[in-house]
């Protein structure tokens, strides 16, 4: 049994890796570590077989093989170079850090003390992400032209309210417009499924954003991607989409245009098909996330030592950077009235 320990007991740790993790033969969620003894009460209650800590060292003492973190992406560098010190592998959240620099040092220390260092990038494992994968290798819609990649949401809205009813901004809203913003958190994976359908890189992007909100980083934008394969690829993510609304509504779809037909996929009804010249065929739909076959596929990287079918921490590093440079793109050409 491999014994895992998850750094940062937030939201994606307690909806997506605890239950992953606790449900994958061959894993045992062994550790739980946060420096905020709320949310890692919150997160220990569910799982009792779990030493929970707050101490950071009497964690890395605790007896592990591997390590996920969690935590906002300010803090991954320091949550990975206490992982590589113990020889503990890592499986990381995305954005892996603030700048490419720091995810170079990141690369760079765990080459160095030789642990496994792979990027939490879920999307890829979702049934309806590897059936888009399967069609596009075997040319279902003849060669991917275009692709029309969208998610309009309100990350989890904008108000909070406390005890006395008075509303104020959510500051994990704040940390994540802090982190980058809407391309830089959640466009990441909509770019690692452009480079990993198509498997063709990108030579050229373009990027367009505006501001409903005043954070700095834009609430809404576009990416236009030039694959070298001849296709192009556009990407739109909002974080402002009904982001005050009582009653929010979102969009995810994918769009795939070949040469001989389409790829549709609407998360909403999980409505998912493919027209070609062959006729129609509706698939079965499902989410755009999977972390239970993410996990499972770490589960063999841990017991192989090598990643397979994982995205390493330099795919992390190639989508984050074609995603912060669309930001800082859309950043230096903003119009101001
Ligand atoms: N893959 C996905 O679909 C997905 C979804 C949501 C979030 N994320 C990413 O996961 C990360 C966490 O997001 P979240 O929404 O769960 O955030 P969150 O704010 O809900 O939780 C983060 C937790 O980390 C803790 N923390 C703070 N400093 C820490 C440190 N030094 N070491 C360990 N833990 C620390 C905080 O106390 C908090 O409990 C972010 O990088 C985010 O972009 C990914």
């Amino acid at each position: 049994m491999k014994r895992i320990g998850i750094l940062g007991c937030g939201v994606v740790a307690d909806y997506g890796h605890s239950h992953a993790i606790a449900q994958t033969d061959g894993l045992t969620l062994a550790a739980l570590y946060d420096p905020n003894p709320e949310a890692l009460a919150r997160l220990a209650s569910r799982y009792p077989e779990a030493q929970a800590f707050t101490d950071i060292d009497a964690f890395w003492r605790s007896g592990l093989d591997a390590v996920s973190i969690t935590s906002p992406a300010p803090f991954h560098l320091e949550n990975l170079r206490g992982a590589a010190q113990h020889g503990l592998h890592v499986l990381c959240e995305k954005p892996l850090a603030m700048t490419e620099s720091e995810i170079e040092q990141m690369i760079g220390i765990a080459e160095g003390a030789g642990i496994l260092f792979a990027t939490a990038l879920c999307y890829r494992f979702s049934p309806v992400a590897q059936k888009i994968k399967q069609m596009v290798d075997e040319r279902w819609i003849g060669e991917v032209r275009s692709m029309r990649l969208i998610y309009l949401w309100n990350l989890h809205g904008k108000w909070e309210r406390d005890e006395h009813g008075n509303r104020f901004e959510s500051s994990r809203r704040i940390g994540r417009f802090e982190e980058g913003g809407p391309m830089v958190d959640c466009g990441v994976h909509q770019i690692d499924l452009a480079l990993w359908w198509t498997g063709s890189e990108i030579i050229r992007q373009q990027a367009a954003a505006s501001w409903v909100e005043e954070h700095d980083a834009p609430g809404h934008m576009w990416l236009h991607m030039d694959h070298a394969s001849n296709c192009h690829t556009c990407i739109e993510i909002s974080y402002s989409y009904a982001h005050t609304a009582q009653n929010p509504v979102d969009l995810f779809t994918y769009e795939l245009i070949g040469t001989d037909g389409i790829i549709r996929y609407v998360r909403d009804g999980w409505f998912f098909e493919v027209r070609n010249s062959q006729g129609t065929l509706q698939l079965p739909g499902g989410s755009e996330k999977d972390f239970h076959g993410m996990y499972a596929a770490w589960r063999d990287a841990l017991y192989t030592g090598k990643l397979g079918s994982l995205p390493s921490a330099r795919e992390g590093l190639r989508v984050t950077r074609i995603a912060r440079r669309a930001t800082e793109a859309a950043l230096a050409t903003r119009f101001r009235k």
